[in-house]
């Protein structure tokens, strides 16, 4: 079955979808993204998605490039054309076409905007789920507006490449006072000794994932506590557990960090309860 990509308002086969050389996303890193899980056809927390790419967007002020509701048709449609019932859809958008400049282009110039979906096995999460996954810190190199969804993931490549290399699946960022940031892709969440959810907050250089929001109604509903403070990398080292949060990742458990076991080395039960549940507290909308 061949993919379908929405491409600057066409769908067309995945393998031919092109967008221009002087695409400024392309050129500049100049654009936003979100990726959105798709679970027994059900969109996960779509509003919320939304509103943080209305968010990502003002913040550079780059042009809607649709409305919401189009932009939610789009993403349906794109879902549908690909037959996803589990999976995820990708959305880009960036400041759009223009001959090659530093500065902004003329106002008025459209906004790119491309969709993709995919389709996931659902196996291969679980398996992750029930073994758990390795992790390394690194330390942070990024630019100081992470709290931005930007498509400027250089470093972010280069660490995951790194975990890859160390025999693990994901890069935990450190900041200069060795406190624990988030990963390369997720959010960073432990188990403190008092059996808090400990995670840290959002204002301070990382970005406000929404599964990380969605986890804290999760936790509300199951009468788990939730400190938004900084941790160390030893607190981290020491904890009950620790488990890492995205969108394509709900809740994995990190059993090992650095070459070191993470409590008894198995997946904890906590994070195990949060993803249970999970599911059946966040937003779903139908494709
Ligand atoms: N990454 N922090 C970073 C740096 C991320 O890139 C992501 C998501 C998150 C978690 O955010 P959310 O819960 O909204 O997915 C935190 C996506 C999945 C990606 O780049 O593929």
């Amino acid at each position: 079955m061949p993919r379908i990509a929405y491409v600057n308002g066409r769908y067309v086969n995945h393998s031919d979808a092109m967008v221009h050389v002087e695409d400024r996303g392309y050129q500049f890193a100049d654009g936003v993204y979100e990726v959105c899980e798709v679970r027994h056809g059900l969109i996960v927390d779509l509003s919320r998605h939304l509103d943080r790419l209305n968010r990502s967007l003002g913040e550079l002020r780059i042009a809607w490039p649709m409305s919401r509701a189009a932009l939610i048709h789009v993403i349906r449609e794109t879902l549908r054309r690909n037959h996803v019932r589990n999976g995820l859809f990708y959305l880009q958008v960036t400041r759009g076409v223009a001959r090659r400049d530093h500065v902004f282009p003329a106002e008025g110039t459209p906004s790119s905007i491309v969709v993709t979906a995919k389709s996931t096995d659902p196996s291969v999460i679980a398996k992750k789920n029930a073994n758990g996954i390795k992790a390394i810190t690194v330390r942070d190199n990024r630019w100081d507006r992470v709290d931005i969804k930007s498509v400027g993931l250089l470093p972010n490549a280069l660490a995951r490449q790194q975990a890859k290399e160390a025999g693990a699946q994901e890069a935990i960022y450190i900041d200069h006072n060795s406190m624990v940031k988030e990963g390369a892709a997720t959010n960073v969440w432990i188990v403190d000794t008092d059996g808090n959810l400990v995670t840290r907050p959002a204002e301070h250089g990382i970005l406000r994932g929404i599964t990380r929001t969605t986890l804290m109604d999760v936790a509300a509903k199951l009468e788990v506590t939730v400190v938004e403070r900084f941790f160390s990398v030893e607190e981290m080292m020491a904890a009950r557990e620790v488990f890492i949060t995205a969108a394509t990742s709900i809740c994995f458990p990190v059993v090992a960090i650095d070459g070191q076991t993470i409590a008894n080395g198995h997946p904890g039960s906590v994070s195990q309860k949060i993803r249970e549940a999970f599911f059946d507290v966040a937003e779903k909308t139908a494709i």
